[in-house]
C-alpha cells in the first residue's frame, strides 16, 4: 500500500507488506554485522526526536541507542518536562520540533491514531512507538526476529509461509494491548496462526476479526498446548478505567507457572515485551528459564530499532542489505 505519509514512516503494522518485512529484517541484519564505526556514520549528525507522552523504559531506550549507535544526535522531548505540560497540542509541538531541525519523530502518545497526525502535520518520518491501544508495529517485528531466531528460522526466506505451522499464543489484556493487536496483524502474513488467550473481560469477542489466522481460545491450557510460542502479556491496570479484576482467580486460570510449561508446552518460546508482573502473568522461575527469550526480545529491539531509523532517513537505506536485487529495493516503503 502506497504511504500518504513520509517514506520510511512507519504509524501502523498494515502499512507492512511482506516484501516490506524481509527488507527491515534484511536490514537488521545488515547493520547488525556491520563493523560499529562504519554504522556510526550512517546517520552521522542527522537529529531525531524522541517525543514521549507516556512512560517507557526498553522502548525509548532501544531508540535513542540505536539512533546514537548510527551516529545520530537525539533529543528527549516528554510530557513530564515540556510545554507539553502546559497543554501545548502535538501539532504545535511537531511543528516546533521541525522548525528546531528534527528530521524523523519517534511518538509514544495514549491516543490511538496519534502517530498519523504528527505525520501529516509534519511532513516527516514518523515510528509509531506506541499509540494508545492502537500499534506497537517495532515491537511486533522485535517480537518477530526473537521468534524467527529461537526457532530456527533464521536462514530461510521471509515470505507469506515463513511460520506455517506455528502458533503463537497471545495471552492476558489483549483488550488494551498495542502489542498483542500489532503482532496478531503482523504474524500471519508470513503464515502463523495467532491464538488469543484471556479472560472476556480483557479480551472481548470482535477480537477475533482483527485478520486473519486469528482464533479466540478462553481455556488458557489448551492455548499453551497447542502453541511454538508463548506469549504473555501484563494487566495494563493503568487502562483499566473502574474494571475490576479478580487477581487470584486470573493467576489461577492464566498465569504462566513452571509447572504449566513443562506439562503442557515443554519446547515452547516464551516471550513477554515487559513490563513484566513476576506473580501476577509469569512466574519469575518461567520468565528467567530457558525457554524464555525475553531478554533477546530486548536486544532485537535495539537490532530493528536501528533499522528502522535507516530506512526512516536514508531514502536508499536498503541498498545496503547485501544481495537486494533491483527488484526488491524498488518496492514501496
Ligand atoms: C508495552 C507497551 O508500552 O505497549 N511495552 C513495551 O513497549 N515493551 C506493553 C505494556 O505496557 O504492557
Amino acid at each position: 500500500m502506497p504511504s500518504l505519509y513520509a517514506p520510511g514512516s512507519l504509524n501502523s503494522v498494515a502499512e507492512l507488506e511482506v516484501a516490506n518485512i524481509r527488507q527491515i529484517l534484511a536490514l537488521t541484519d545488515r547493520l547488525e554485522a556491520m563493523p560499529a564505526q562504519e554504522r556510526a556514520s550512517l546517520l552521522k549528525n542527522r537529529r531525531i526526536a524522541l517525543l514521549f507522552y507516556e512512560s517507557s523504559t526498553r522502548t525509548r531506550t532501544s531508540f535513542e541507542l540505536a539512533a546514537k549507535s548510527l551516529g545520530a544526535t537525539t533529543t528527549l522531548v516528554s510530557d513530564k518536562s515540556s510545554s507539553i505540560e502546559k497543554g501545548e497540542s502535538l501539532k504545535d509541538t511537531g511543528l516546533t520540533l521541525r522548525a528546531l531541525g528534527a528530521e524523523c519523530i519517534v511518538l509514544r502518545h495514549p491516543a490511538s491514531g496519534a502517530p498519523f497526525l504528527l505525520a501529516r502535520t509534519t511532513g516527516l518520518p514518523v515510528l509509531n512507538a506506541g499509540d494508545g491501544m492502537a500499534q506497537h508495529p517495532s515491537q511486533a517485528l522485535l517480537d518477530l526476529r526473537t521468534i524467527v531466531q529461537r526457532l530456527g528460522l533464521a536462514g530461510r526466506t521471509v515470505d507469506e509461509h515463513l511460520l506455517q505451522g506455528i502458533t503463537v499464543a497471545i495471552t492476558g489484556d489483549i483488550r488494551h494491548s498495542r502489542v498483542a493487536r500489532s503482532n496478531a496483524m503482523l504474524l500471519p502474513k508470513l503464515g502463523a496462526k495467532v491464538l488469543l488467550c484471556g479472560p472476556p473481560e480483557l479480551l472481548p469477542e470482535e477480537a477475533a476479526t482483527l485478520g486473519q489466522g486469528i482464533e479466540l481460545v478462553r481455556d488458557f491450557e489448551a492455548a499453551l498446548a497447542g502453541a511454538q510460542v508463548a506469549m504473555m502479556l501484563r494487566i495494563q491496570s493503568e487502562r483499566l478505567a473502574g474494571l475490576k479484576l479478580d487477581r487470584a482467580g486470573y493467576i489461577e486460570r492464566f498465569q504462566l507457572t513452571e509447572e504449566r510449561l513443562r506439562r503442557l508446552a515443554p519446547c515452547a518460546v516464551v516471550l513477554h515485551p515487559g513490563p513484566m508482573i513476576r506473580g501476577l502473568e509469569i512466574e519469575g522461575e518461567v520468565a528467567d528459564g530457558p525457554q524464555s527469550a525475553i531478554e533477546d526480545q530486548v536486544r532485537n529491539g535495539l537490532a530493528v530499532r536501528t533499522a528502522l531509523l535507516v530506512r526512516a532517513l536514508l531514502p536508499d537505506g536498503t541498498a545496503l542489505v547485501h544481495g537486494t536485487s533491483n527488484e526488491q529495493t524498488a518496492q514501496p516503503r
